[in-house]
């Protein structure tokens, strides 16, 4: 290389030294000090011991140690990219929020693609449910639909997520197996939980091996509320859909990209990035009102069940490119925090139990894994509108008030900023009425009915993939009494289904159901 210029530096031990290409920037510590000598640490002597004086060695030493920081609970493997939301059909009788009021109004957003249950370095396509996070940066503050690639979820109530993780990542003992749903403790407990048998025919069907990030639709999986104007609300259901259209791979295929190449999905979005072949989606809602909630025959809070989209059909309402791949892999896609509290005017939660407990787990937990309460002053989450609060101080305190008013009433002539009752986010004023209690409401007790859809929804190939999947994820458990367990609840779903997958697992016919609670397994065999 003609630019680079290798000198021997008599003194410093014989190493070769780097002479930069004219006119690049000067090496500084993170104080600004120039930097003479990057190679060596200061001694006494030629072959004398180090000394603790050594500034930049030791500032250098210091922040290396210091770069790890907790990956994600879950969700941690993912991948990131910019670009823009665009409004391809203004519903302003719908929801007063303000990047819906007109056609052609753009808002910039960031989205981040994950698998669930693998660590960061897990490889791609391992089976698994995959994250659509966008983080759309509004007029409004930031608006986050933090959702997955299949529409409906395990668990109904928060209360079982850290149980669904605790079972579906590394047993605790073993630390193994890292990406994949097929091990004991997942599947004891998904067959302990029949509310999970829908969401468990989706994550065997072929949407759970996508052939890339690009090739996937995206859910936000709860009704959420939109809000018009006038106050009047709606029910709504997010849908991102593809431009390039819904593809996955064979397992067969997914086996061997993952050893052969475990970053096959970040690969792809990044060089379908760089080429110009930019990844997009529009945008769906299903919107309906009380009569609908009230007629249709599961509870719209439940978020093991969907609406069919032949009940309620998607109206297209926007599109997103992503066009820019991120700058720096950790400021951006590691750093940015998605959070489903985060709504804007115009659009709200509704009661389902499942994203009210979302609504406090993210927080907390970013509050943790990004080191106190000011990671919205990292650029990746600042919202790109004005905003103006009184919140001071804390761990890297960025944007502290200026001048003497930092509580609000004040009376000083620059007060700061007043809340806006007109045009601020206001709660729909639900009415709540009721006893608290602990119960489940027997309104989500059917657990069957939608598994059976979705699987005779698919085409033959399809269900024998389906069949084969749940063949080759049960042969790898090991507690005969689990994989029967789970085979018991196939019939409810399909007696086809159910016989296959007995078949293959090479049992002696189709095991009766047993009671979810029955004795508890004390002694596991080794595996
Ligand atoms: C992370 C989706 C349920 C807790 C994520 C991410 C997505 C997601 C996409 C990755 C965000 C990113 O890329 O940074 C969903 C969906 C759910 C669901 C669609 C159900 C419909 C839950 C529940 C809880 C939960 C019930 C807890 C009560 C978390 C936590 C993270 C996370 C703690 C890590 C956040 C971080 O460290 O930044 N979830 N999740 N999720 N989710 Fe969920």
């Amino acid at each position: 290389d003609e630019t680079v210029e290798r000198d021997r530096h008599p003194g410093t031990g014989g190493e070769t030294q780097q002479r930069p290409e004219k006119g690049a920037e000067r090496l500084t510590t993170a104080q600004g000090i120039p930097v003479s000598d990057n190679q060596n640490t200061l001694k006494a002597g030629p072959r004398g011991p180090s000394l603790l004086e050594d500034f930049h060695f030791r500032e250098k030493i210091f922040h290396f140690d210091h770069e790890r920081i907790p990956e994600r609970v879950v969700h941690a493997r993912g991948y990131g990219a910019h670009g823009y939301f665009e409004t391809t059909d203004a519903i302003p009788d719908l929801t007063a929020a303000h990047l819906f009021q007109e056609k052609g109004r753009r808002v910039p957003v960031f989205a981040r693609f994950s698998t669930v249950a693998g660590n960061m370095g897990s490889p791609d396509l391992a089976r698994d449910v995959r994250g659509f996070a966008v983080k759309f940066y509004t007029e409004d503050g930031n608006w986050d639909l933090v959702g997955n690639n299949i529409p409906v979820f395990f668990i109904q109530d928060a209360m079982k997520f850290p149980d669904l993780i605790h079972a579906a990542k590394q047993e605790p003992d073993r630390g193994f197996p890292q990406a994949q749903t097929a091990h004991d403790n997942f599947w004891d407990f998904i067959s302990l939980m029949p509310e999970a048998m829908h969401m468990v025919m989706w994550t065997m069907s072929d949407r759970a091996i996508p052939r890339s990030l690009r090739t996937m639709e995206g859910f936000g999986v709860h009704t959420f509320r939109f809000v018009n104007a006038d106050g009047k609300g709606h029910f709504v259901k997010f849908h991102w859909k593809p431009k390039a259209g819904l593809q996955s791979v064979l397992w067969d295929e997914a086996v061997k990209i993952n050893g052969a190449d475990p970053d096959f999905h970040r690969r792809d979005i990044w060089n379908a990035i760089e080429m110009g072949d930019f990844p997009e989606w529009e945008l769906g809602v299903q919107v309906f009102d009380d009569d609908f909630a009230d007629s249709f025959e599961f509870d719209i809070l439940d978020a093991t069940k969907l609406i069919p989209e032949e009940q309620v059909p998607v109206r297209i309402i926007g599109r997103m490119v992503l066009d820019r791949r991120v700058d720096n892999f950790f400021a951006e896609t590691e750093q940015v925090a998605f959070c489903t509290q985060n709504i804007v005017p115009g659009i709200d939660f509704t009661n389902d139990p499942l994203l009210q407990g979302r609504n406090f787990s993210y927080l907390d937990t970013q509050t943790k894994r990004l080191g106190g309460p000011n990671f919205t002053h990292i650029p990746i989450n600042a919202p790109r509108c004005p905003m103006h609060h009184f919140q001071q101080d804390g761990h890297m305190a960025m944007h502290n008030p200026k001048g003497r008013a930092n509580y609000e009433p004040n009376g000083w002539a620059q007060g700061g900023p007043r809340a806006d009752p007109k045009a601020g986010f206001r709660s729909f004023p639900e009415e709540v009425e009721g006893e608290k209690r602990k119960v489940r409401s027997e309104t989500f007790a059917d657990h069957y009915s939608q598994a059976r859809q979705f699987y005779i929804s698919q085409t033959a190939v399809e269900q024998d993939h389906m069949a084969d999947a749940l063949v080759f994820e049960l042969s790898k458990v090991v507690v005969p009494e689990i994989r029967e367990r789970m085979v018991a609840h196939l019939p409810h779903i399909d007696a086809d289904l159910a016989r296959k997958v007995a078949d293959g697992l090479g049992l002696d016919g189709v095991p009766k159901a047993h009671e979810p609670a029955r004795q508890p397994i004390t002694d596991l065999p080794a595996s």
